[in-house]
């Protein structure tokens, strides 16, 4: 792409789109990872700057940057077991520190520290895994001397932007097709706007490398996807929600001291629940320990929700029907959540019924069967007017991984739902499945 306007640029990034975000539409969810120097620290990712540590002691802690052999396969391997099909890797923080083979920046994980580059070792575990990979990249830098200096200094601002720019060449022509470019932090200084970072010109740039990218919001551009962050907001466009595992830090924290503020399986069905009936994408974050393993923490409920994807991916996986209301709300029957798809409801029973039976009001379309998601086993189901009564029930939840059991609803077509026909008034506006409400 040569330089164009804004308008163009985005006509042109319209007209590719459907074909390049194809596979992130279909993939859902995805793990984000926060490694770096001040995992060492154990506090926070940005250490640094909140410890207003001078930049000689910080650099010090390259010398205890040991992540162990395999760190980025195990990663990988924690992504695919736990259903997730893309992996972000943080490749250099606000911190300024490159994990890979830069020239760029000589403040790297392979002239320092561990001496490895640790953006080609997790490209390869996530190509190895069958990932789709991104790269997260900071337009901040704490470490660069002109960073702070060019919101005044018009060399200084040349200087930092071309090393910017050099970074980002870096990272999309020495590691083969890259999936995403996950940009954070141009709201920060030095500039605050899109102007300011050039981003325009630099993602024009970079697209002509990678044709086939994915670029999100945080350069300031529009761009391909809209990232709310720590909420699942939904927005008219493709969206991903990035939450980390402990609503404490990105970066690592102790074990101990996070667990309890860890999510549970259920908590992160939860989220998935609402990102996938709104159009969304989750990126789940974990914040590996200074060897580079995956916290006990986060790994545990993952496999729970791994192995209950397994069973249950339909639900999940795929363009969903958007639908209205908010997320978490979207719970027409108040203890299952729903995804609906084409003519099919999936109902998440996050309370599972111990009188045997469930009913769920307001479906004024013929049911043509209910099954069980996992194993496609019949549900004993009977439809009167506006009411489905599912009932013969075990008194357990069946779902042995997180308790949550999908039952798939399928209808003769499409769904309507309206909410109890007696309180008109109470529900106007929020008939969910009305049809014109998909987009
Ligand atoms: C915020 C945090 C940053 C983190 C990012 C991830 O911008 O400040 O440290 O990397 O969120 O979305």
């Amino acid at each position: 792409m040569n330089n164009v306007s804004l308008a163009e640029y985005e006509e042109q990034l319209e007209a590719t789109r459907d074909r390049r975000m194809a596979w992130w539409r279909e993939a859902r969810f995805g793990l984000f990872v926060h490694y770096g120097l001040y995992s060492v620290l154990g506090e926070h990712e940005w250490s640094m700057v909140y410890g207003n540590y001078p930049v000689a002691d910080y650099e010090r802690l390259a010398e205890r940057f040991c992540p162990k052999p395999d760190a980025p396969r195990e990663w990988a391997n924690l992504a695919v077991a736990s259903g997730m099909k893309y992996l972000v890797l943080g490749t250099r923080h606000h911190e300024g520190f490159s994990l890979w083979d830069s020239k760029a920046n000589p403040y790297n994980s392979v002239r320092l520290g561990p001496g490895r580059d640790l953006v080609r070792e997790t490209v390869d575990a996530c190509r190895e895994r069958g990932l789709r990979v991104g790269l997260y990249s900071s337009l901040l830098d704490c470490h660069h001397p002109d960073a702070w200096r060019c919101a005044m200094d018009t060399a200084a601002r040349e200087r930092f932007l071309a090393y910017i720019r050099e970074l980002h060449i870096e990272l999309l022509t020495q590691y083969g097709p890259i999936d995403i470019l996950w940009y954070d932090a141009a709201n920060q200084k030095p500039f605050y706007h899109a102007e300011g970072w050039n981003s325009l010109a630099l993602n024009q740039e970079l697209r002509a490398l990678q044709p086939d990218i994915i670029i999100n919001n945080r350069s300031l551009l529009a761009e391909d996807f809209g990232t709310p962050e720590e909420k699942i907001k939904p927005q008219d466009r493709d969206w991903e929600a990035c939450m980390t595992f402990n609503d404490l830090s990105w970066g690592y924290i102790d074990s101990a001291q996070a667990a309890p503020y860890t999510l549970s399986a259920q908590q992160v069905l939860r989220k998935l629940n609402a990102v996938s009936s709104a159009g969304g994408n989750l990126l789940l974050n974990i914040g590996p320990a200074p060897d580079g393993s995956v916290p006990p923490e986060c790994a545990a409920p993952l496999a729970q929700v791994g192995a209950w994807l397994k069973d249950n991916g339909r639900a999940v996986y795929g363009s969903k029907r958007k639908l209205n209301g908010q997320p978490l709300q979207i719970t027409p029957h108040g203890l299952c959540g729903v995804t609906a798809e084409a003519n099919r409801i999936y109902c998440w029973n996050w309370i599972w019924p111990s009188s045997g039976e469930r009913w769920l009001g307001g479906y004024q379309t013929p049911l043509r069967a209910v099954r069980y998601l996992r194993d496609g086993a019949p549900v004993d189901f009977e439809q009167a007017g506006d009411r489905i009564r599912l009932y013969n029930l075990p008194t357990t939840a069946p779902d042995p991984h997180a308790g949550v059991t999908v039952m798939e609803l399928e209808f003769e077509e499409e769904p309507v739902f309206h909410r109890a026909s007696y309180f008109p008034q109470l529900h106007a506006g929020r008939d969910f499945y009305r049809k014109g409400n998909a987009s």
